[in-house]
């Protein structure tokens, strides 16, 4: 199972146009390596390949990716798009994919409503590019030899359809993680995720690669560096550090461990800090664009 890793940024991505954090200050300097938002690509072969989360900046991704260029007048090697939640880092890119070439798009009933709620993505023309409504917990194929599956993680629904209050450990089909299979090596995909729980421990044992949430360092992050007002909590991830974080939740998991979905914010992009230096100490690395991955 080969993967290519199109964006390894949250929302917003590396540098965010709006943000002078030092990790955005650093990568407009060519200090550290700019990132794309969310997306990570994946192929049973490595010819066709089905795309985990469309992100606003698939056009340049995919400029920016051989890959992923057509290889003939009209055409592409992307078979399929699966979306984990209705985040607009994870759909709005379907908008580019808008150009009359056929590939199949699944997700669950919860993220396909979300799309059927906002008709710009009428646009993707439905005859072309069918949308399958995919059951938790039940195994299909994202193209011929690439089996997955998809379960619940605690999340919520997307920030552009919260309402006065909002659950952010919801489990059901708005935030989902995926099980990918070629039929010996098993991969875990979850950008989204707001705890760990017994059931998603469960769920990993057999992950020889895990793909994880690294959108924050710890859960004050956002505000304690000025960039916004929200937890990491209420934004519906889960830390990185920490006693309730993924490096000690899921220290257990005996994968092969990567962060990916890392927010502008976190200081583990640093390359020399000390935050990177305990994240690596702990078994883990961190997704940078481009980077391909092969199990
Ligand atoms: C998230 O991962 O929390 C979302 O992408 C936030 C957003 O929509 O900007
Ligand atoms: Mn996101
Ligand atoms: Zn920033």
């Amino acid at each position: 199972m080969h993967f290519l890793v199109l964006g390894a940024s949250a929302g917003g991505g590396l540098p965010q146009w709006n943000c002078g954090c030092r990790n955005c200050e650093d990568a407009r300097k060519g200090l550290i390596p700019p990132s794309g938002q969310s997306s990570l690509a994946v192929s049973p072969d490595g010819v066709r390949w089905s795309i985990l989360n469309a992100s606003p900046d698939i056009r340049q991704q995919m400029l920016d990716n051989p890959k992923m260029h057509p290889r003939a007048l009209r055409d592409t090697p992307v078979a399929s798009v699966l979306l984990t939640n209705g985040d607009i880092d994870h759909i709005a890119g379907l908008l580019s994919l808008r150009e009359q070439t056929p590939f199949s798009l699944f997700a669950t009933g919860d993220i396909l409503d979300v799309l059927a709620q906002n008709r710009i993505f009428d646009a993707v023309n439905r005859e072309k590019v069918e949308r399958t409504r995919i059951s938790l917990d039940q195994d299909f194929a994202l193209q011929d030899g690439l089996q997955a599956r998809l379960f619940a993680v605690p999340g919520k629904v997307p920030l552009f359809m919260e309402g006065d209050s909002v659950q952010t450990n919801l489990i059901g089909e708005q935030t989902v993680g995926v099980r990918l299979t070629t039929g010996e090596k098993v991969a875990y995909y979850i950008p989204g995720c707001a705890q760990i729980t017994p059931a998603l421990l469960d769920q990993l044992v057999d992950a020889d690669q895990l793909f994880f949430d690294g959108t924050l360092w710890d859960d004050d992050e956002m505000i304690r560096t000025g960039t916004g007002v929200k937890t990491g909590q209420r934004m519906g991830h889960i830390s990185v550090s920490g006693a309730d974080g993924s490096i000690e939740g899921l220290k257990g998991i005996a994968a092969a461990k990567t962060y990916i979905h890392i927010n502008n914010t976190n200081p583990m992009l640093q390359p020399n800090g000390p935050e990177r230096a305990f994240v690596e100490a702990a078994g883990w690395t961190i997704a940078y664009d481009g980077q391909e991955i092969t199990i």
